[in-house]
């Protein structure tokens, strides 16, 4: 690695403290199916499919062919003048397996992208549909939409965003429907629902006619911590959507694509949005591809004379590229053919099983929840109470170190740890993968008790 500690310093990788990195950095190097080869050899199971993203592990010898017969043919097509067949059959794709009612797609390369697009998409749908003054979006406290302008003020997560405040004007926040820690103190199924009836009565106040959209990722992993909403909780956002006329965008970057056992979280759920956003495994990594996947009733809005005005004032030089679209195809023919998102369920069942038997026997495991190949443990000092750790001790932290010293790679937060691994995994990588959590948070126990 010593060929590259000069150049490591000058480089900003995402949310990390580089003088901290530069002291003991990762640099990967190679990677095959599920696994990832560091160049200093050391090797790591994908608990996290990179991030959220390789669905199909590494060296998938469809997607590489795919790529590199499109990249001899057209690596790059001028998108103001015009597409291209990869960029087409990938939309004809995307339409086959998109949720109910989709009728057009709009092609980005990244997750950012495509919410910041789906939230244009809305203000300027509104203003075509004759309602000019809505232009107020509202999004969920700890939500994470990307780390541009827009979708930073659409996101929640404070230790993101304050310092780049004052954000967008009329980004508006609500909190999460988090039953495990109800913001509101109550339980669920006794419940009102307030953290889905509170959208509807901030659209009230705020006034109806103000307002164009709500953001909400079906599932979301972030500051908030791990949040799985109930499962009324998405069909009764579209019921309000629909009774005040607001758009409603799910922001499926992590739960699209198999994700959760089915092709969409809007399937999963019952609850199809106006606007659904995709990225992250919808190439599987292989190349940058994202969307927004648009309902009829929106996407009619947009299709009129050249006089009309109407068309989506909204491109990028990288939208459609031949090369993301290829692997887009690709991987789609991947997920269909061999059913990874049946993979997904049946694996995803197992984890889910595996990890219920491991918190019987780790009172530091307070919860355990999710949906297909997404699932995750809430870390607590004192199981009956839900009592967390104190804030400095981030038990996630630490179990998150002990597993990367065991040659595991996960998504942990401060008090939780969440497992999303490749869609292509097998049984017995998912055995190999709890027992090297159930190792790290037996290491991470001592560790704490300790202290
Ligand atoms: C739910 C969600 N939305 C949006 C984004 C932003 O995607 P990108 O990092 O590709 O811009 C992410 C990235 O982690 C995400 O998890």
């Amino acid at each position: 690695m010593s060929e590259y500690a000069n150049v490591i310093p000058s480089l900003f990788l995402d949310f990390m403290q580089m003088q901290t990195f530069a002291q003991a950095p990762t640099v990967f190097v190679a990677g095959d199916g599920t696994s990832l080869h560091a160049a200093d050899g050391r090797s790591f199971m994908d608990g996290l499919s990179g991030v959220f993203t390789a669905s199909l592990g590494q060296g998938n010898r469809a997607v590489i062919d795919a790529i590199t017969r499109q990249l001899e043919r057209l690596a790059f097509a001028p998108p103001l003048h015009g597409t291209n067949p990869a960029a087409l059959e990938l939309t004809a794709a995307l339409l086959r397996v998109a949720p109910a009612g989709v009728a057009a797609v709009k092609l980005l390369s990244g997750g950012s992208e495509a919410t910041e697009a789906a939230m244009k998409l809305a203000r300027q749908y509104q203003v075509q549909a004759g309602q000019p003054r809505r232009y107020k979006i509202i999004g969920r406290y700890g939500g994470y939409h990307g780390a541009t302008m827009g979708a930073l003020s659409a996101g929640g997560g404070r230790e993101r965003k304050s310092i780049y405040e004052p954000l967008g004007v009329g980004f508006l926040h609500v909190h999460p429907p988090l039953c495990y820690r109800c913001p509101f103190d109550q339980s669920y199924p006794g419940c009102g629902r307030t953290c889905v009836e509170l959208i509807g009565r901030t659209i009230e106040a705020e006034d109806p006619d103000t307002v164009a959209a709500v953001i909400v990722e079906p599932i979301s992993i972030s500051s908030a911590g791990f949040v799985v909403p109930p499962p009324d909780y998405l069909p009764r956002l579209r019921a309000i959507c629909d009774r005040l006329g607001v758009v409603l965008i799910f922001d499926e970057i992590i739960t699209g694509f198999g994700r959760l056992g089915t092709m969409f979280a809007s399937e999963y759920y019952g609850a199809a949005p106006d606007i659904t956003c995709v990225g992250k495994g919808m190439s599987g990594g292989y190349a940058p591809l994202a969307a927004i996947l648009i309902r009829d009733r929106i996407a009619r809005a947009f299709y009129g004379e050249d006089a009309d005005n109407v068309q989506f004032h909204h491109g990028h030089t990288y939208g459609g590229n031949p090369v993301a679209a290829a692997a887009g195809v690709a991987v789609l023919g991947e997920l269909l053919s061999r059913d990874l998102v049946g993979n997904a369920r049946r694996r995803g069942a197992q984890l889910r099983a595996r990890l219920e038997e491991m918190a019987v026997r780790h009172s530091m495991i307070g919860d355990v929840r999710g949906a297909g190949l997404l699932q995750g443990v809430e870390f607590v000092r004192d199981r009956a109470t839900r009592q967390r750790f104190p804030a400095a001790i981030r038990p996630g932290k630490v179990v998150e170190r002990a597993a990367r010293e065991r040659g595991l790679l996960l998504r942990c937060g401060n008090d939780f740890a969440a497992f999303a691994p490749p869609l292509v995994v097998t049984e017995d990588e998912i055995d190999r993968m709890v027992t090297l959590l159930d190792e790290s948070i037996a290491a991470a126990a001592r560790e704490l008790a300790a202290d």
